[in-house]
C-alpha cells in the first residue's frame, strides 16, 4: 500500500529528453509463451541485433530475476503476479531512461500482461506471442523440466498443471517450430522498422 505521504517528484529531466541524446524510441518488447517456445533464444538473439545496429538495449529475463531482484518469489499463481508486477515497474524504469527493452518472462495470466501494458503509453507495450505448441515445447524440453513435471517433480508447471492464458491479441505472433531463430528476428525488426522505432 502505498504511504499517504509520499508526493511524485517531477522530474527536471524527462524520458523525451534521455531519448533524445540515445537517439533512439525506447519501448517494451514483452515476450511471452510457454517454458521452451524459445523465449530466451529470441529475446537474446534480438538484443543482439540491436546492439550491433547500436540501439541501446537491455534485456530481462525470467529465469536471471529469478537469481536475484525476485528470489523471493516462487511459482503460485500470487507471486507470479508479483513477479510480473516487479519486472513491468523495471522495464518502466529503463523505458524513462531511454532504453528499448526487451522482457522475456511466461507471464501465464492475461490480466498481469494487461497491467504492465496499462503503465506505458500507447504503442510502447509490445506483447510478442510465442504460440509453440506444448507438444513441440515438450519435446524440446531444453532444461529437462516437463519430464520432472510430468513426473509429479515440479508443482504448478506452466502448461501441464498450471494454465497459460495466451495472449487475444498481441502486436506479433510467432510459432518458432515453422521458421528458425535468424528468421523469426528478422520478422521482429520489420516490425519495429515498420513502426519507426528502428531505422534499418
Ligand atoms: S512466470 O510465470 O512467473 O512468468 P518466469 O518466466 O519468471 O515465470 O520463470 C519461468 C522459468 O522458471 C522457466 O523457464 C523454468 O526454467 C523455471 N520454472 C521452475 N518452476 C516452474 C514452474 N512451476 N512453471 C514454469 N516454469 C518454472
Amino acid at each position: 500500500m502505498m504511504d499517504k505521504n509520499i508526493t511524485w517528484l517531477d522530474h527536471k529531466v524527462t524520458k523525451e529528453d534521455r531519448s533524445k541524446i540515445k537517439m533512439q524510441k525506447p519501448c517494451l518488447l514483452w515476450v511471452t509463451g510457454l517454458s521452451g517456445s524459445g523465449k530466451s533464444t529470441i529475446a537474446n538473439a534480438l538484443e543482439a541485433f540491436l546492439n550491433q545496429k547500436k540501439y541501446h538495449t537491455f534485456l530481462l529475463d525470467g529465469d536471471n530475476l529469478r537469481y536475484g531482484l525476485n528470489k523471493d518469489l516462487g511459482f503460485t499463481q500470487e507471486d507470479r503476479t508479483e513477479n510480473i508486477r516487479r519486472t513491468g515497474e523495471v522495464a518502466k524504469l529503463f523505458t524513462e531512461a531511454g532504453v528499448i527493452v526487451i522482457v522475456s518472462l511466461i507471464s501465464p495470466y492475461r490480466k498481469d500482461r494487461q497491467t504492465v501494458r496499462d503503465l506505458f503509453d500507447k504503442g510502447e507495450f509490445i506483447e510478442i506471442y510465442l504460440s509453440t505448441p506444448l507438444e513441440i515445447c515438450e519435446k524440446r524440453d531444453p532444461k529437462g523440466l516437463y519430464k520432472k513435471a510430468r513426473g509429479g517433480e515440479i508443482p504448478n508447471f506452466t502448461g501441464i498443471s498450471s494454465p497459460y492464458e495466451a495472449p487475444l491479441q498481441p502486436e506479433i505472433e510467432l510459432d518458432t517450430s515453422r521458421q528458425n531463430v535468424e528468421e523469426t528476428v528478422k520478422i521482429l525488426c520489420s516490425y519495429l522498422y515498420e513502426k519507426g522505432i528502428i531505422q534499418s
